[in-house]
């Protein structure tokens, strides 16, 4: 018999790199282990996991919201209503006889698409947030926003010589789902000395290279609010960059997974590339994410999303639906989950008012974490880092001196992952080096999540490490 072996196995798997689950999360929970034992040695006693945008986190203090739980128990065991019923508001009752009627057990396959009901209460969600109609039979629910990237994805590439425009820095989903399908990742730069602004310029260049090369550019992927930058986009760049997908004839990947984490909702709101569309009557093909793992619902594990798709041909919605049934139906919980994102309690319903002092502390908690973080980190030697007006990271540009390089040379790493596992290795706060999401050559980054409890004991940390580092290496 073949042995196995790694040439055994699908050549595009070992192209795939997945930073944010990396060599740092991996040596972080080693550490975890390592202070489960007495006599650790290590000079810290907790791990602060601020490398993944995972709220309900062990050791991270955002509480799921009561209602969206509450819904979920009594579907889960529909006789808690009976059994306990003054523990349960009467709309969540409600709520949980609606959906019951609807879906039957969370134990049986939904319809491949998603609960038919859950996408009409989508549809209305995007319609009342943007004032245009949503057909509920060009939404998919999915198991998060990571399925339905996937699947976009690995049907619009198409090999050898096709690929697909993404931000740098970008969430390496992109980077991985491209590398697993053979498709050529075509980067694009964001502009950091503009607060990480999206410039059509700069996409042009990306996509009249790929010609150059015999790339055909099929789809162009914005992260609004961006992640890692969170930076939010205007409304007249929006518009702008409608026309270029128009003109080059690409289907826009919007992912706005974080269109409810604004830190300054005022100064910077968040308008959804739908709304644009149908405002100008664009006839660009968009596909629009989103997901329950983030906005103050945070339930990642919970495994729950959507995509709408806008200008695509009922053949390929019907291609799309075949592809989909594949896989049966995306996760019923992660669906009820999408129903509590997109239908949350009303003024004058039982629920409302501690649904919406946990939603405000949540927002509040985000803000004041991200503005102090961020002022923090841009007072050290050396670092620089822009105020993100949206979703939960920080990306600071850290100087890293020719010492600090050679060191990281003589370690075998790159100078940012050689930081980065120095900050883990001395303090126990994980945090993902810029390498894993792009940046230009010779800048560093990384990226940290504003997600940490005990902001003052967190931040203090990082500045004594980066102040050591700095005496040791220069700056
Ligand atoms: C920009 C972006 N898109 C998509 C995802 C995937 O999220 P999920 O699959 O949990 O919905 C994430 C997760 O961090 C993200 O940051």
């Amino acid at each position: 018999m073949r042995p196995l072996t790694l040439d055994s196995l699908n050549p595009a798997v070992a192209k795939v790199e997945y930073a944010v689950r990396g060599e740092l999360a991996i040596k972080a929970e080693a550490h975890r282990e390592k202070l489960k034992e007495g006599n650790h040695g290590l000079p810290f006693d907790k791990v602060i996991s601020s490398n993944i945008g995972n709220p309900q986190q062990k050791g991270l203090d955002q509480q799921p919201i009561t209602f969206t739980r509450q819904v979920a128990a009594l579907m889960e065991w529909p006789a808690l209503a009976e059994l306990a019923p003054n523990a349960f508001p009467k709309d969540v009752i409600a709520r949980a006889k609606e959906l019951s009627d609807e879906i039957g057990s969370v134990g049986a396959y939904s319809h491949s698409q998603g609960v038919p009901f859950i996408r009409k209460s989508v549809a209305k969600f995007i319609e009342d947030r943007d004032g245009y109609p949503s057909n509920p039979n060009h939404i998919f629910l999915t198991g998060g926003a990571s399925t339905g990237v996937s699947l976009l994805i690995s049907m619009l590439i198409t090999p050898p010589n096709s690929g697909i425009l993404i931000p740098i820095p970008q969430y390496p989903l992109y980077t991985a789902t491209l590398a697993q399908h053979n498709g050529t990742a075509l980067p694009y730069h964001l502009d950091e000395s503009s607060g990480w602004s999206t410039s059509v310029e700069s996409i042009e260049a990306a996509i009249e290279k790929a010609t150059r090369e015999g790339i055909v550019s099929k789809a162009l992927v914005i992260i609004n609010p961006g992640n890692p930058t969170g930076a939010l986009l205007d409304e007249a760049t929006q518009v702008k960059l409608l026309e270029l997908c128009e003109k080059h004839s690409l289907v826009l990947l919007a992912d706005e997974v974080y269109q409810a984490n604004l830190h300054q909702p005022t100064a910077y709101p968040f308008t959804s590339f739908k709304k644009l569309v149908a405002q100008t009557q664009s006839p660009v093909p968009l596909v629009s994410f989103h997901s329950i793992s983030k906005g103050v619902s945070g339930e990642c594990g919970r495994r729950g999303g959507y995509f709408e798709c806008t200008n695509f041909p009922e053949e390929i919605i019907a291609q799309i639906y075949k592809m989909v049934s594949v896989g049966l139906c995306p996760p019923v919980s992660g669906q009820i989950g999408v129903d509590s994102m997109v239908r949350p309690p009303k003024p004058g319903d039982e629920s409302y008012a501690l649904w919406k002092k946990e939603t405000d502390s949540i927002h509040a908690a985000l803000a004041e974490r991200t503005g102090t973080m961020s002022k923090r980190l841009n007072a050290l030697p050396g670092v620089s880092c822009v105020d993100s007006p949206g979703a939960l990271y920080l990306y600071p540009q850290i100087r890293l001196s020719e010492k600090a390089q050679e060191a990281a040379r003589g370690a075998g790493k790159e100078p940012d992952a050689f930081y980065a596992l120095a900050l883990l290795d001395k303090t126990g706060i994980c945090v993902v080096p810029g390498s894993g999401f792009g940046q230009k050559e010779g800048e560093w980054h990384y990226r940290l999540t504003c997600l940490c409890p005990g902001v003052e004991e967190y931040v203090g940390k990082l500045e004594t490490f980066h102040k050591e580092f700095v005496a040791q290496y220069g700056v």
